[in-house]
């Protein structure tokens, strides 16, 4: 001893620094109110007795309050005395310089500042001889409700644990939870721990369970925990139990401060055989089934008697397989899939058909699934298949195929798989000659083949038979008219296509001509929408011929005659017209020429026919002289009309009228113009009314003699009267003799 105290005084001298330490736990300190808690005390680097004593004080506010001694049993402040009385509060000494202050049942009123003092031994006051720690006891609002788990669970199934736990929320406390199973004879097992941080201890024997994606908590915002344990086996039975517990971080290491556990109940696991083990069935069902080529078919995967869990997502894939039960090695193609993210994967085969949304594959409801082929073709005929896959998440955060079921087999006949559509070509208006008409009309007859389709039609013929077909023309689903291989761009406009009818085209040629001769025949396609922009062909068929053909026959002409008038006044003008037309095989209008010569039979005078006037093939015109003051005129209006006005008429234009007409045609070959047989017209009548002036003449010519007769009788008459009864006037003005000479001569 003495020599420890030399020691220690050496020490001083040499200024080590000899100083008392007194600590506490770093605070502030949280606990809950009813849990024990502990504050230690430790002294050090002190001088005097090894043992040495302490004593702890309270502080709330400006008050302070002695709260235990370990050599003073009377230093306990009033309030506190009974307490300690009944060691609700006691100091316990751990060694020589070391004490715990123990409250066995904290309240929340024993909040405070605690310090705890050491008197001092030392020869020198020197260091720190009491230490402060802040403690907090928070009141217990941990509640912990478990639910009764399902008492008997078939193997295979599902097992859900839930807890609710409600606690306020006090900063730097936190939670964790674990559900334990309790065996038959074996101690309680950890099953799953949720927290304190935010990490998930598994227990050992469940570490694969997890990753699997067997084992899953659910969390809502309400403070529901829910365990499930998926694919329940029989070694899932026992006594579940779950625990709450509140922990606060001191000094890095985690402090529990609160626990609270309830038995959940006792599970039982009923063991299924062999094939029971179905957690859900798949049914594979066609609710629209194509008739005819072109029409949509539908088929629904539907998944029954399924207990998905939550975190669980449902995946399918489409399988088709041709239907030929003669061949034994069928390949099974894969159509498309959806994944666990819920996204479309097609397979290569029909990946072009999926893009243009001709094959759409969709989730309908959660356990519904559908393929929907919008048209449906001869080839989609065959045995159709889905298979449902579960997928749940491993801990990695991927997702895990964790059960797959595949439908029966489901086979799709289409109605019919033969020609969908045949045509018929029969003529309209058949041609008759050079120049006329040629119609003919395709009339498709469909068959297994329905709404939402377009024809197209292509016009083709054939000079004769096995010559190869030409194109002449098409018109596409879209009705659009395409001149394919029509040469003549002159005749263009002679050619017309259109579609007549639902089903029917009509094909015309104005104006045939000797080489349009040949096998008339058409080609009708059946075409469907595939997408928005595309037509697909889905069936196609060629008619019958038919046969453009007419004699090549002389051409035979008509002349016929028309008065703008039949009846005109003196000085008018009059037109008549001759019109020559041609029938049969017209030649050219170049190869043809016509002399005309225009003829009058007088109404009046004589009998005799007068030629009028002519026009030779060259159109030289020739009038005949003429007796009166009227005149004509010969005008070619076009290649076959001609036209004769009399200008300034006449009573002697009044008469019967006709015209001749010699046609000369030039031969295509020798080049050497022939006169055919004249033509005549009938007769067109012309009458001119003179009668008004035939009445008035005479009358005017005699009234004209006789009025100038008396005039003159008037005159004499009166000369004579005056030189007799007036010889005596002696004044007679000369100028008036002079004029009377003038007037008897
Ligand atoms: C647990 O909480 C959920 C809602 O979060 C509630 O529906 C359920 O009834 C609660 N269970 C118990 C046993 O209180
Ligand atoms: C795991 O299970 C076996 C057999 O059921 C048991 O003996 C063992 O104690 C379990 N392990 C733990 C850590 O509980
Ligand atoms: C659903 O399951 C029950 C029993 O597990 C069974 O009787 C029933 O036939 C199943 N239903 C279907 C559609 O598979
Ligand atoms: C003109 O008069 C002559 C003689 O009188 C007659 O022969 C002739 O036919 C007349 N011509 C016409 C155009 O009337």
């Amino acid at each position: 001893m003495i020599n420890l105290t030399g020691l220690c005084n050496i020490c001083l001298v040499l200024g080590l620094n000899w100083a008392r330490k007194v600590s506490v736990p770093p605070g502030p300190l949280v606990r809950v109110e009813g849990q024990t808690l502990s504050l230690r005390c430790e002294v050090s680097d002190y001088e005097g007795p090894p043992e040495q004593d302490f004593d702890w004080k309270a502080t709330r506010g400006s008050e302070t309050i002695n709260v235990i001694s370990t050599f003073d049993s009377s230093f306990p402040d009033q309030s506190l005395k009974d307490r300690v009385i009944s060691e609700d509060i006691r100091v316990q000494r751990l060694g020589d310089s070391t004490v715990e202050l123990r409250i066995r049942e904290s309240k929340v009123t024993d909040s405070a500042t605690y310090t705890c003092s050491t008197p001092s031994t030392d020869s020198v006051i020197s260091g720190n001889y009491h230490a402060n720690v802040q403690l907090t006891v928070i009141a217990d609002m941990l509640v912990l409700v478990p639910e009764a788990p399902v008492s008997s669970v078939t193997e295979g199934r599902s097992i859900s644990l839930r807890c609710n736990i409600s606690y306020d929320f006090v900063e730097g406390i936190y939670l964790s939870v674990t559900y334990s199973i309790k065996k038959e004879h074996s101690l309680e097992e950890d099953i799953f721990t949720f927290g304190p941080d935010v990490g998930v201890t598994v227990g050992l024997n469940f570490t694969r369970r997890y990753a699997d994606g067997g084992m899953h908590l659910h969390m809502d915002s309400g403070g529901s925990y829910s365990l499930v344990l998926s694919g329940a086996v029989p070694a899932d039975e026992g006594m579940y139990v779950c625990a709450a517990r509140q922990w606060t971080r001191e000094q890095g290491v985690w402090n529990r401060i609160q626990e609270k556990t309830a038995v959940m109940g006792q599970v039982a696991v009923v063991p299924t055989g062999e094939d029971g083990l179905q957690t859900f069935t798949v049914a594979l069902d066609s609710p629209v089934v194509a008739q005819y080529l072109g029409e949509p078919t539908e088929l629904v995967c539907k998944v029954t008697n399924i207990s998905l869990f939550r975190w669980e997502r449902l995946g399918v894939s489409w399988f088709y397989s041709v239907a030929s039960p003669s061949n034994d090695q069928r390949t099974t193609d894969i159509i498309a899939s959806l994944n666990e993210n819920g996204a479309l994967v097609p397979s290569e085969k029909y990946r072009s058909r999926i893009a243009s949304g001709h094959i759409v594959v969709t989730q309908m409801e959660p356990a519904t699934f559908k393929l929907h082929l919008l048209h449906t073709a001869n080839t989609d005929a065959g045995e159709y298949a889905c298979s449902v896959m579960t997928w749940a998440p491993t801990r990695h955060g991927n997702w895990k195929k964790s059960s797959e079921h595949r439908s029966h087999a489901l086979t799709v006949r289409l109605a019919s798989k033969g020609p969908g559509v045949s045509v018929a070509a029969r003529i309209v208006r058949p041609a008759t000659s050079t120049g006329s008409t040629f119609e003919m009309a395709c009339q498709a007859r469909l068959k297994n083949l329905q709404a939402g389709i377009s024809l197209s039609v292509l016009i083709l013929v054939q000079e004769s038979i096995g010559a190869p077909n030409r194109k002449l023309a098409s018109l596409n689903p879209d009705l659009i008219l395409k001149l394919e291989d029509w040469l003549e761009s002159s005749r263009k406009d002679s050619l017309s296509l259109l579609k007549s009818g639902r089903e029917e085209f009509r094909f015309r040629i104005q104006g045939v001509q000797l080489t349009d001769k040949g096998f008339y025949s058409c080609e009708v396609g059946v075409w469907t929408r595939q997408d928005r922009n595309e037509w697909a062909e889905v069936a196609k068929a060629d008619s019958n011929k038919v046969l453009l053909t007419f004699d090549h026959t002389r051409p035979s002409f008509e002349l016929s005659i028309s008065s703008d008038t039949s009846s005109i006044y003196p000085w008018e003008t009059v037109k008549m017209e001759c019109i020559v037309s041609v029938s049969g095989t017209s030649p050219n209008t170049d190869d043809v020429a016509y002399e005309i010569r225009w003829y009058l039979s007088p109404l009046r005078g004589s009998d005799s026919l007068t030629l009028l006037a002519s026009m030779d093939r060259w159109g030289m015109v020739k009038k005949s002289p003429r007796n009166d003051s009227s005149d004509c005129s010969l005008e070619r209006l076009r290649a076959q009309r001609f036209t004769l006005n009399i200008h300034g008429t006449q009573d002697s234009d009044a008469g019967e009228y006709y015209c001749t007409a010699t046609p000369w045609i030039r031969s295509g070959i020798s080049g050497v113009w022939s006169k055919e047989p004249d033509l005549i017209s009938k007769r067109v009548f012309l009458n001119v009314k003179f009668a008004l002036w035939d009445s008035i003449k005479l009358p005017l010519l005699y009234g004209t003699c006789a009025s100038l007769s008396v005039g003159l009788f008037s005159l004499i008459l009166g000369f004579v009267c005056a030189r007799c009864c007036c010889r005596n006037t002696t004044h007679t003005p000369r100028s008036r003799i002079k004029l009377m000479d003038l007037e008897i001569d």
